[in-house]
């Protein structure tokens, strides 16, 4: 187990727990040479052995205290059958969508394709650099993988009108029951904490949180804490963390940049993650540390976990990683 861990279990830990999203990636020269040698993103993340490697990479430069699996959120609806590709510059974009097809898809086909990921999840954990180290294994929520799957691309907004499609309840069942799937497997294959990402949480309406976002995350953390595993949920840009905390109830609660840290520090009573602007990466030394302090600061008196306000972005130069990890470890 990790001070990840124990921080999430409200213990004092003997340094701040930092890592950060999106750490296995592209601003990483020795993730962007594995990548050039491999046009097909879905097959690298299908790869074990080369998707281990991405995952460990950032470990062996920081003093971070978890790895993340290299994968990604929409393995979930390619699993059921829905072609996805990754296009550069591009983002994904998906395949139509088959009612019908999904529905019938056997947990046996779906487990097939995602056993690659449980390889991985088996190889990281195995690694002596996981020595003290927490794995992260992660979803995407319920409601931002449903609008990839009915978008088809990232959005700019939600178009309403393709939530009144007759079969939307059989579609979100089918997805909570591959979510569990996918999170059981990934528990047992060894992955010690479970994120939920849910990154277009900031675009659902009142109707659609209620119906769309908390009951169907509360069920997925229920799921895992069941598991004896801890969760970390992201609803980005939704407007009261608290109200969501309090009904979904995660172990911990990861922040987005644009939230006034001191009222959730405030107003939240459980461990809280991240919150910093990934682009004071970017910045000069000196500003980049006083905005992380700033955050240190805040939640002094918290069971606080550094990390950002979403992931990393691709210009970031990765000695400024290593300059704040080093700051944040020597904050205590
Ligand atoms: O955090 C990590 O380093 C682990 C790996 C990870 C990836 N994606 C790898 C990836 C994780 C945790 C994700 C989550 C993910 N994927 C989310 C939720 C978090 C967030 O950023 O909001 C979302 C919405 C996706 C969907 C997705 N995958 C998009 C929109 C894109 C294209 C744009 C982008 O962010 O790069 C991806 C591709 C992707 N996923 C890449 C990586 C390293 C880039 C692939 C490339 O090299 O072209």
């Amino acid at each position: 187990m990790g001070i990840l861990k124990e921080c999430i279990n409200k213990k004092v830990t003997s340094s701040i727990p930092i890592w950060f999203m999106r750490q296995a990636g592209r601003y990483l020269p020795e993730f962007r040479k594995i990548r050039s040698e491999n046009s097909n993103f879905i097959e690298l993340c299908l790869n074990p052995t080369l998707s281990k490697e991405i995952t460990i990479q950032p470990l062996r430069r920081f003093q971070i205290d978890a790895a993340i699996i290299f994968s990604d959120i929409l393995l979930v609806p390619y699993s059921l059958g829905q072609d996805v590709v990754f296009e550069k510059g591009l983002g994904p974009k998906l395949g139509k969508l088959d009612f019908d097809k999904i529905s019938n898809i056997s947990d046996d086909e779906i487990l097939e394709k995602l056993k690659p990921i449980y390889d991985l999840i088996k190889l990281v954990s195995n690694d002596k650099i996981m020595k003290n180290k927490d794995l992260i294994g992660f979803i995407g929520a319920t409601w931002t993988l449903l609008v990839y799957m009915l978008n088809r691309q990232s959005p700019k907004k939600i178009n309403n009108g393709i939530y009144t499609n007759p079969k939307i309840d059989q579609i979100i069942e089918k997805i909570i029951h591959c979510q569990k799937l996918h999170i059981k497997n990934q528990v047992l294959n060894g992955a010690s904490i479970i994120q939920i990402f849910d990154s277009w949480a900031g675009l659902a309406s009142e109707d659609q949180l209620e119906k769309y976002i908390y009951r169907t995350t509360k069920e997925l953390v229920e799921y895992t804490k069941n598991l004896g595993v801890e969760v970390i949920c992201f609803p980005r840009g939704i407007k009261s963390y608290k109200k969501y905390c309090d009904i979904v109830k995660p172990s911990a609660i990861n922040i987005d940049y644009e939230v006034d840290p001191f009222k959730i520090a405030k107003d939240i009573k459980i461990p809280v993650q991240g919150g910093m602007d990934p682009k004071c990466l970017l910045l000069d030394k000196d500003e980049m540390l006083k905005n992380a302090k700033k955050y240190l600061d805040v939640f002094k008196d918290h069971n606080y976990i550094f990390n950002l306000g979403h992931g990393m972005i691709p210009e970031t130069n990765p000695e400024n990683v290593k300059i704040l990890v080093n700051f944040v470890k020597d904050f205590r």
